[in-house]
């Protein structure tokens, strides 16, 4: 069995949710605490033991691979002001893992960017992380996904449990339990089902573990949801070709696409910070006890 080496990072997107912060910026190197949050994904893919990763990008990405990249005149400033500390933090930051870069040329939707990573790949089973879904965890999401895949050998989606009024936001799986811990056989698959059209409540967050047939069914699929070429799609196609399973993995995870769900991020990372965590406690804590807290 192949072992899973390499993670692929869509970041092409152009953040319009986050507008106007996003517009000259990417939103992957928006900040939660003290580091972008690209960083975080790119950290979850390290301690998950894999190898290398893949960004797909677009034009006005490269603040992306610069952060990951050595900066020599940034390293000599710091020397001659005896800044070790920092020093070492940023070398740390560019020896993390090897990055490769692929150009999505056209914003043709998740499936297409994932396609992209194909020659890349090559044939071998591979992760996919979305960076709006940052996901906490004492084991790392991937790596939790990873041991799953030594033992069941097929496609993995990690799914999380949603109110019904908001399957409408996300690919949602229909499947059935199985003899392993928080895992579903998938039955069916549909990308943002309109209300009323599904009645499982798996919900798809940005974690994938996929076996390099899906290559064969995204080079095939056809616009779906939004007029794009859908990941959800070719994954149903591969879901009938080969098993594929759904796992409730374990930990918090928070759209840090969407503006409150990037706040909260900034709230409880910022409370787990090890100088930081103190006195923005007691800040919050003098908030809530003030008249004008609600
Ligand atoms: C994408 C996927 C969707 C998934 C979601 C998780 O949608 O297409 O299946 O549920 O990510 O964040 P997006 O949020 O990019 O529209």
């Amino acid at each position: 069995m192949k072992r899973i080496r390499k993670a692929v990072i869509p970041v092409a997107g152009m953040g319009t949710r986050f507008l106007p912060a996003t517009k000259s910026i990417p939103k992957e190197m928006l900040t939660i605490v003290d580091r972008p949050t690209i960083q975080y994904i790119v950290e979850e893919v390290v301690a998950s033991g894999v190898d290398a990763v893949v960004l797909i990008t677009s034009e006005g990405k490269s603040a992306i691979e610069n952060h990951f990249d050595y900066n020599f005149q940034l390293d000599t400033v710091l020397r001659q002001k005896n800044k070790r500390a920092l020093r070492d933090e940023l070398t740390t930051i560019s020896n993390l893992i090897d990055i490769v870069s692929v150009r999505q040329k056209e914003p043709l939707g998740l499936g297409h960017a994932i396609w992209m990573a194909r020659n890349v790949i090559g044939d071998e089973p591979f992760l996919v992380l979305l960076g709006d879904d940052l996901v906490r965890s004492k084991k790392p999401c991937c790596r939790q996904m990873i041991d799953l895949y030594n033992q069941v050998k097929e496609s993995i989606v990690a799914i999380q449990r949603v109110p019904m009024d908001q399957t409408f936001q996300y690919g949602i799986v229909e499947g059935m339990e199985t003899e392993f811990d928080r895992t579903y056989k998938v039955k069916r698959m549909v990308e943002k089902p309109a209300p009323g059209t599904s009645d499982s409540d798996m919900a798809i967050i940005g974690r994938y573990l996929l076996m390099p047939e899906i290559f064969d069914f995204l080079g095939t699929t056809t616009p779906g949801h939004g007029g794009e070429i859908q990941l959800t799609d070719a994954l149903l196609a591969l879901s009938n070709r080969r098993g594929m399973y759904a796992y409730e993995f374990e930990g918090k995870r928070y759209d840090a696409g969407d503006k409150l769900g990037y706040l909260k991020a900034i709230v409880d990372i910022g409370l787990e910070h090890p100088t930081l965590g103190g006195p923005l406690r007691e800040h919050l804590n003098s908030i809530c006890s003030s008249k004008d807290c609600c």
